[in-house]
This record gives structure tokens, sequence and C-alpha cells, in this order.
């Protein structure tokens, strides 16, 4: 999996600590905390993405496409959530062109990948985003395409083969996620990870 992230900037949501905001906080603590924080996520929205990716190249080698979107259907969801019992951080894939309902992308998550897919087609980098709620941090992190995806998030006239998509079509009866090409935000990480 690729992630096109670049120089890491922070954009802190103040809009929940704002009513308890602590005059004398120190704000290069803060700062320095949501780096770090943002960095932790980063690295554990990349080991998942990569546990995914291992087991779907595998999956297309050994038995071809049409059987590796069966992998996907039935084991992408399962071994996300092992992989965050395993990272002790809870991690989803969302997108607003999503394939799979349970990854349909909340008005929070929404506005992010929107601000992301205007920066990505204006040519800039993605900058990942970190909000503070309690005593959590949510990280969302870009998940980009590559030629890879095409075969089953491609055009589905010249990209996607019939059988592949004949296979799509019985198993998602609303399904978004086609119409992809390369380089484009296919959807987002979003890490979810508690301090004390
Ligand atoms: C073999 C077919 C196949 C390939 C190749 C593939 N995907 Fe998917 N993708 C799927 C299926 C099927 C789902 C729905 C999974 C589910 O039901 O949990 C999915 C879901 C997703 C989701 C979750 C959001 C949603 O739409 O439900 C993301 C994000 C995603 N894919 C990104 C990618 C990226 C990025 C690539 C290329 C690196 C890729 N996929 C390659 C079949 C594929």
């Amino acid at each position: 999996m690729k992630f096109n992230i670049g120089l890491v900037i922070v954009f802190l949501t103040l809009s929940c600590s704002d009513t308890n905001h602590d005059e004398n906080m120190d704000k290069s603590k803060i700062d320095e905390n949501t780096i770090i924080r943002i960095q932790k996520g980063k690295e554990l929205a990349m080991k998942a993405g990569n546990e995914l990716m291992a087991n779907l190249t595998l999956a297309i080698a050994e038995k071809g496409t049409v059987n590796a979107l069966e992998f996907c259907a039935t084991k992408a969801i399962d071994l996300t959530d092992s992989i965050s019992n395993e990272l002790g951080a809870y991690l989803r894939r969302v997108s607003d062109k999503n394939r799979n309902l349970n990854n349909a992308a909340n008005a929070q998550e929404l506005s992010y990948i929107l601000k992301a897919k205007k920066t990505l087609n204006s040519g800039g980098d993605v900058k990942p985003q970190l909000t503070q709620v309690g005593t959590k941090s949510i990280g969302y992190y870009p998940i980009i395409t590559n030629s890879l995806c095409m075969q089953c998030h491609g055009d589905p006239s010249t990209e996607i083969e019939e059988e592949t998509l004949r296979r799509i079509d019985s198993l998602y009866r609303d399904d978004k996620a086609r119409g992809y090409d390369v380089n484009e935000l296919r959807g987002i990480w979003v890490v979810e990870m508690s301090h004390e």
C-alpha cells in the first residue's frame, strides 16, 4: 500500500477542547504529543496496509483476481480487526465511494476526504489529520490507488474483467468503488488511539 504522506503538518481540531481549554497548557508540549501521535498512527496504518497488501498480492498470485476478490470480501474487515487487536489501536478503512456498506465514511471523515481529494487534484500532497477527542486521538491517513487496484476498482468497461465484475455485482449490490484511476484517493485509514 502506498501512502502519499509528505511533510507531516498537523491539523489540530480545537472545537472539542475549546470549552475546557487550559490557558496555562504548554503549547510546545501539545504540538510534540500531537506529532508523536500522528506519526504513531501513520505507522499503524502502514503496518495494516502492508499486511492487507501482502495478503491481497498472494491471493491474486495463487488464485487469480476473482478468488482474490473472495478474499477481500470475506477477510478484509476480519483481518483489519485482528491487526487492530495486535497493534492495540482501532483501525478501519472507510471511503466516500465504498464497496462494502460497513466502510461508508461518516460526516467528519467525509469532509476530510473531500478536502484531500481537492488537494490531490491540484497536485498537492495529502497530509494526515489528527483529532483529539477526550483521551483518544483519531488519525486520518490517505489511501491512494496504484495499478494493482485497477483490476477491481478501475474502469468497469476496460480494466475490470467481466467475470470479476459479475462477482463484484453479486457480492455488493450497491458498489460505488469502481471507475478509479491510479493516484486517486480510494479512501482513508481511520486510526483510533487511546492515551491515559
Ligand atoms: C481482487 C480485487 C481487489 C483488488 C485488487 C483491490 N481491492 Fe480494494 N476492495 C475489494 C473488495 C471486494 C472490497 C470490499 C471489502 C469488504 O467487503 O470488506 C474492497 C475494499 C476496499 C477498501 C475499503 C472501502 C470500501 O470500498 O469498502 C479500500 C480502501 C480499498 N479496497 C482499497 C484498495 C486499494 C488501494 C487497492 C490497490 C492497492 C485495492 N483496494 C485493490 C477488492 C479489491
